[in-house]
């Protein structure tokens, strides 16, 4: 099986996963990337019907869009009670490295709204230590440097992403070679640097259950375990 094979067994097993939590009331959140894509599409295919979907960057809202599912305001839904998406890197404690999309503050507000947090992914995301995934840091344009600074003294190695701009109108470091032995305090110190909006460890509130599609079967991870 390929990778986009695996994208979309993993997507379906995701909808098999929350079917039972969905109706015509019900809204979700839906996260940004291919995986996450491929989940829209087999959502679409299913003729389930929702209330409609929380986006986590304008992409996503543009797919949502595309396959007739009503875009909703997190402001107006209240707590979601599941939250789709992928990741670029994911631990066996469900730790996560995301923002490969540069969505990642927006995903992690939804997954913060979410009552269940679904991660899917195919079996090349996953690791025993994160990090070999560059880490990615939503920085307010004035800090880029000053945050640099701040994480090269935490021993990383950041790298401008260029020519991206987020849906909230910021930059991108991509922080390599960094140390990643304690994802929650980690990612607790790099939030408080001025300037980061947010980074892309998903460890303070991780994914409740993984689905991870490999060449033969459907593995699932859950917090609770
Ligand atoms: C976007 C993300 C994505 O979940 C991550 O990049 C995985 O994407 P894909 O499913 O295309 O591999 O964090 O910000």
């Amino acid at each position: 099986m390929n990778q986009d094979a695996k994208k979309r067994v993993v997507a379906k097993a995701a909808l098999e996963e929350v079917r039972d939590l969905l109706d015509s009331k019900t809204p979700i959140g839906i996260g940004t990337g291919s995986t996450t894509n491929c989940f829209i599409e087999v959502l679409a295919e299913s003729k389930i019907e929702i209330l409609g979907a929380v986006a986590s960057s304008k992409a996503t809202e543009e797919h949502l869009a595309k396959y007739g599912i009503e875009l909703l305001d997190l402001n107006a839904t209240g707590t979601l009670p599941v939250y789709i998406d992928g990741a670029d890197e994911a631990d066996p404690q469900l730790n996560l490295i995301k923002g490969g999309g540069a969505a990642l503050t927006r995903e992690k507000i939804i997954a913060e709204a979410s009552s269940q947090f679904v991660c899917i992914a195919d079996d090349s995301k996953i690791v025993d230590v994160l990090g070999a995934f560059p880490l990615p840091v939503e920085v307010i344009p004035i800090a880029r440097s000053l945050v640099a600074r701040a994480l090269v003294g935490l021993g990383g190695n950041p790298e401008y992403r260029q020519g991206i701009v987020t849906d909230n109108g910021n930059i991108i470091l991509d922080v390599r070679d960094m140390s990643i032995t304690n994802p929650q305090a980690l990612e607790a110190v790099i939030n408080q640097i001025p300037g980061v909006v947010t980074c892309g460890l998903f460890a303070k509130r991780p994914a409740d259950i993984l689905l991870v599609a490999s060449h033969r079967n459907i593995l699932k991870f859950s917090r609770d375990a």
